[in-house]
């Protein structure tokens, strides 16, 4: 997460994170799932300005015009248009601070969007950090870092790891438990969104226990030592997600995103949380670059070349 300060604006850039491992321990009695999972923050970011606006008026305006993609790429077919009402998890975050602090303050918020929605890349839940800490830092709110994670954890459950914003964690529990990592070199990487996007929520219930007798190739411990290396495709056969079968059975763009990226040269590759957005781990940036070049050929929807964020 990233602050920038013009006046009396406030702008915070939201990253979005890939999910490297994904193991699923079991289904929760509160009907979330167990999560064991290895995350990193990467280079492509919404934007969220906050300017000053009357007591008790919260205003949230989003341009989704540049989440699209890039003039190469191929636009969405049925991008969803983001809500900007009490639904909204940015509105959500800054209705929380006001009944937590009883702050009357008001706030015109503008959400430039860019990373894709429904691709298992953090966008919502990114934005909702940024509007934590954000509005915490634009309301003079005071609130401390452990205060500021308790709101997050009742946001969503990726909430927490964008709050720490660190270039790498272990994440369990429903993935608020965050263990920050540091990463010694940056990670390049070439991201897929097709067309089509998954509710969260449904790719979790169509996954099945059974389907976990595959296991994971590796321990998240052994994937984090590995991304150390000078050789990041060393840690590529230890990319894991127990989320891609049930989301291949729901939307077959993923097998094609994962088919395109292969054979576009992407060395190791993976679906990134619950999809449907697929990358492939490079060598470095320039591998990446001519990887993405390939992968935009083929129109199989959002192509973006990006870099661990710090
Ligand atoms: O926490 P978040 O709102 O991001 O989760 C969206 C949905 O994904 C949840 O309502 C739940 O159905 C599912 N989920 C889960 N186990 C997790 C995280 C999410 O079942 N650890």
């Amino acid at each position: 997460m990233r602050f920038r300060q013009f006046e009396s604006t406030l702008i915070v850039d939201a990253p979005a994170k890939l999910n490297l491992s994904l193991e699923i321990l079991g289904r929760r009695p509160d009907g979330f799932h167990e999560l064991e999972t290895v995350m990193v923050s990467v280079g492509l970011f919404d934007t969220l300005r906050f300017d000053p606006a009357p007591e008790d008026l919260l205003e949230l305006r989003c341009d989704q015009s540049a989440a699209g993609a890039g003039p190469r790429d191929a636009r969405s077919r049925d991008l969803p248009l983001l809500s900007t009402g009490g639904d909204n998890l940015i509105v959500r975050a800054a209705k929380l601070l006001k009944d937590e602090t009883g702050s009357r303050q008001g706030v015109r918020i503008h959400l430039t969007k860019r990373i894709p929605m429904q691709a298992g890349m953090g966008g919502g839940s990114s934005d909702a950090a940024a509007a934590l800490a954000g509005l915490n830092r634009f309301w003079k709110l005071g609130l401390d870092f452990p205060a500021l994670h308790r709101l997050a954890a009742r946001l969503g459950s990726d909430v927490n790891f964008f709050l720490d914003s660190p270039p790498a964690a272990l994440c369990r529990g429903r993935g608020e438990l965050i263990e920050p990592r540091p990463l010694r070199r940056p990670l390049d990487f070439v991201i897929v969104k097709p067309p089509a996007g998954l509710s969260t929520a449904e790719v979790f219930r169509e996954w099945r226990q059974d389907e976990s007798r595959t296991r994971t190739p590796a321990t998240a411990e052994e994937l984090l030592q590995a991304l150390q290396g000078t050789n990041p495709l060393e840690a590529g056969r230890m990319l894991w997600n127990a989320l891609e079968p049930p989301a291949r059975r729901l939307s077959s763009e993923v097998a094609r995103a994962l088919q395109v990226l292969a054979s576009s040269g992407g060395p190791a590759i993976l679906m990134t949380g619950s999809g449907t957005a697929c990358f492939a781990l490079c060598r470095n940036r320039s591998h990446a670059i001519a990887v993405a070049g390939r992968v935009r050929q083929r129109n199989v929807g959002q192509v973006v070349a990006v870099r661990t964020a710090t």
